[in-house]
């Protein structure tokens, strides 16, 4: 691969690298990608933990020579494969048609921050597949923001497979946060776009062939991160965010007005879009789903709801201020409760600490589960994550575990202990970057006592990133099909 983004500091004007705070610090990307497959260890791995850690991010590979924005950087993958008490580390680039193609001097689009192509159809600009993984049919799918081409990675070797299309069936492009029913095997997405329909939803089946695909009616264009999924319906949100090109080179999104409103979609998850039903809300953001159920006549979503985080724009980032301000995420997790016989809706705030980022045990997807695991935000001017909040989504109580001074994150996995009895019967991994050292590790913890610390350390040779999503993907589903 060609070099990596670094800094360039050999001029009296700061560079747009110099500038932008998600090319540098935790956010530099690396160049090299790296495999360790016997890991030193500090403490002990547990013989119970079988299968891979994986967690996506931004990484461009060639150094960015105009306005770059983090979800513009190419998908990197990082992975610990854990088995028999030992720890195999990898690091890969997704293979996407884009990076291949800028690779080649042949990419015919620009990031976010840049001018869209119109001559691309509903991929106007540059699809990193950077954003959030998913582990279905036996294999991660890397998935990127702006709804676009999922793509097929093996969860042990890291190597781009192929381009996923489901079938031949798959219209359109997939949002970056669909949902697996580990139940039934089955994926559910969503995607949203510049053109009619604005948005549409569907269903892939465990053979992996999709098999419901429908239209959302809309306003307008809107910009939504994620969804929720249970055992009946999926879960879609029309937000006071508007998609627009302008709006997007601007600030990536922005809100409309706080009066625009707020809905939630109940669809039928196996029936027709024209049956969605619509319950309005108090106006929000939301990016990220916790898990939604069925409770009775109620439909349940438990999220973190966005809170002003009070940031001004630091002009020392020059035109990367906005951006800055934007991902800034300040979040708190917040339950709503739909009535789908008298319409009715109420929510209500669990806690007031300042989480995302939400993992958990994925057993229970779109089933009533009890626990979260939020990563603590740092509330400084760049996205952070200082530790974790397990929650008891019932009480709204949390038990909480920070790193050391300096360390930061990444979006924790919960893996289930083997032979595990119980839902939080397992393990919290994640990555952690010392942001003085460099020096990078897996935390491995036990599920059912964060606050007592790491109980294994895998030591890494090479930096981690800060990036995006991650997940578990069990070992013993690891290439199956
Ligand atoms: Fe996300």
């Amino acid at each position: 691969m060609p070099s990596s983004a670094t800094a360039s500091r050999d001029q009296d004007t700061p560079s747009l690298v110099d500038l932008n705070p998600y090319l540098n610090g935790i956010f530099a990307p690396v160049s090299a990608e790296t495999t360790v497959v016997d890991c030193t260890v500090i403490g002990e791995i547990p013989r119970d933990l079988h299968g891979a850690y994986c967690r996506n991010g931004p990484n461009p590979a060639n150094t960015p020579i105009d306005l770059h924005h983090w979800f513009d950087g190419d998908g990197m993958i990082h992975a610990v494969y854990f088995e028999n008490g030992k720890a195999e580390y990898r690091n890969r680039y997704i293979r996407t048609d884009d990076l291949k193609s800028e690779l080649a001097g042949t990419l015919d689009a620009g990031g976010v921050l840049l001018p869209a192509n119109p001559a691309r159809g509903e991929k106007v600009y540059k699809d990193t597949a950077n954003t959030d993984l998913v582990f279905h049919n036996g294999a991660l799918m890397a998935l990127w923001y702006i709804s676009g081409t999922p793509v097929r990675v093996d969860a042990r070797t890291l190597e781009t497979i192929r381009n996923e299309d489901f079938g031949g069936a798959l219209p359109r492009c997939v949002s970056a946060h669909g949902k697996t029913d580990t139940k039934t095997g089955e994926f559910a997405f969503f995607d949203y776009s510049l053109h009619q329909p604005w948005m549409s939803y569907g269903i892939v089946g465990k053979d992996n062939v999709l098999k419901n695909f429908q239209r959302v009616e809309l306003p307008g264009a809107r910009l939504p991160h994620d969804m929720g999924l249970t055992e009946n319906y999926v879960i879609l949100h029309d937000l006071p965010v508007v998609f627009s090109e302008a709006g997007r080179r601007k600030n990536l999104w922005r809100i409309e007005s706080q009066d625009r409103g707020a809905r939630f979609g109940v669809a039928p998850r196996n029936g027709s879009g024209a049956d969605i039903k619509w319950f309005e809300v108090e106006p929000c953001y939301i990016y990220h789903v916790v898990n939604a159920w069925e409770d009775g006549d109620e439909v349940v979503m438990h999220a973190c709801k966005m809170v002003p985080n009070g940031l001004k724009p630091n002009p020392s980032y020059g035109p990367y201020a906005p951006m800055a301000v934007v991902l800034a995420l300040h979040a708190v997790p917040v339950e709503w409760r739909m009535n789908m016989r008298t319409g009715a809706v109420r929510s209500r705030q669990l806690d007031d600490r300042l989480g995302e980022f939400p993992a958990i045990n994925n057993e229970y997807n779109g089933r009533k589960g009890r626990y979260s695991y939020n990563v603590s935000l740092d509330p400084g001017e760049t996205l952070r994550f200082d530790g974790f909040h397990k929650y008891n989504l019932e009480t709204g109580a949390a038990e909480t575990y920070k790193y050391a001074p300096g360390v930061f994150g990444s979006e924790g996995a919960f893996a289930p202990r083997i032979g595990a009895k119980d839902e939080d019967d397992g393990y919290l991994v994640t990555f952690t970057t010392d942001e003085n050292s460099g020096a990078s590790e897996v935390q491995v913890l036990n599920a059912k006592d964060i606050a007592a610390g790491p109980i294994a350390r895998v030591v890494l040779p090479c930096r981690v990133p800060a990036g995006f999503h991650a997940t578990w993907a069990p070992g013993s589903e690891i290439g199956a099909r």
